[in-house]
């Protein structure tokens, strides 16, 4: 190596190298967690190169790019689990929506609550398919969770028709919704997500490391930050108590925003957060399956998602705030304490 270092190439090599972990250190501290596209971009990748590198799940997979992920004795490749995921969303979606114009068999029908025979069809369908491919993989759906969903290093969090009370009634409003999730020590993370909404043919899509994708478009949270410019959805759960937090979310914002909606399917609400569609979604007493794809899938696009246990309740249920990110300060005092982490 040359005193200097003037053209000497191992030693430009070096200071490359250097430059670039300054600048992912730097943007470490601005960002809240590192994706493989924040990476890129920090590097100053334009965003049609990071778009390349990390494809579209459905599209090829980038040389090089390692999706092997595991703790312990278990690896699975993340790229394989979102394709199945994404084709096993889209044929439960099918099944279901095929019997659109059938009778719909209840099997449970309560105060503010249908079960249908159909949501037991559709997760049975999810269920072989997924241990077809991934028998290791415990599934914990709204339908039944099997044996080990509760400590297994990964497990498949299901909702095969959210919005069920909607697909009843024949509004054309109700999906899938499949995400993985990892155990990081005595909990669970979403590392991929996927919802799927048959009437629209509409997929959502996003894992660590490629971003959230609708219909294989990269999108975006809106970047609405003034309360009265927004559309804020509403969900009304089951049970009393929840009925009345929404109740008074609702009385708190119905004057201060655009518009209020009640759509029915907490991961649809999630997932058109995550587009830009709605600004922010919120509601009291909503089940893991509910919310693990669609939240991930937010997080994913910009957004924030935050939700906290409610205690006393069955196990995971939450209450939750999830938005575009940019609302926190007028959200917050209106919601009370009622909405805090
Ligand atoms: C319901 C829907 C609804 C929400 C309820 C959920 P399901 O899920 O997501 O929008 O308000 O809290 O339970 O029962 O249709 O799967």
């Amino acid at each position: 190596m040359s005193k200097n270092h003037e053209n000497d190439y191992e030693y430009g090599k070096i200071e490359g190298c250097a430059e670039i972990a300054i600048r992912i250190l730097q943007g470490f501290e601005k960002k809240d967690k590192l994706t493989l596209d924040n990476v890129l971009e920090l590097l100053g990748a334009s965003e049609e190169s990071r778009s390349t590198f990390a494809p579209n799940v459905i599209g090829e997979q980038a040389p090089g790019q390692d999706t092997k992920i595991g703790i312990g004795s278990q690896y699975i490749d993340i790229k394989d689990c979102f394709n199945l995921a994404v084709n096993v969303a889209r044929e439960a979606g099918a099944f279901f929506l095929n019997s659109w114009q059938d009778n719909k068999e209840v099997n449970e029908i309560r105060a503010h609550d249908i079960k249908l025979r159909l949501d037991v069809q559709t997760q049975e369908l999810i269920v072989s398919r997924l241990g077809q491919q991934y028998p290791m993989i415990p599934v914990f759906g709204e339908e039944g969770i099997n044996d080990g969903a509760k400590t297994s290093e990964f497990r498949w969090v299901v909702d095969p028709i959210d919005g069920t009370v909607n697909f009843a009634f024949d509004i054309p409003h109700a999906c899938v919704s499949i995400a993985l999730q990892k155990r990081i020590e005595n909990a669970y993370g979403t590392i991929m997500g996927v919802v799927y909404d048959p009437f629209f043919d509409e997929i959502w899509t996003a894992a660590v490391g490629f971003p959230t994708q609708l219909n294989g478009k990269k999108i975006h949270v809106s970047q609405r930050a003034a309360l009265s410019e927004t559309v804020v959805s509403i969900g009304f759960a089951k049970l009393a108590e929840n009925l009345k937090i929404s109740m008074e979310a609702m009385t708190q914002l119905m004057d201060k925003v655009r518009k209020v909606r009640i759509l029915g399917s907490a991961a649809l609400d999630l997932v058109y957060v995550a587009s830009g569609r709605l600004d922010a979604y919120v509601e009291a007493g909503v089940r893991l399956w509910d919310i693990a794809a669609g939240g991930f899938i937010l997080e994913q696009a910009g957004g924030k998602f935050q939700r906290s246990l409610l205690p006393g309740q069955e196990p995971e249920t939450y209450k939750l705030l999830a938005s575009n990110g940019c609302l926190d300060s007028e959200l917050r005092p209106l919601l009370g304490s009622r909405f805090d982490d």
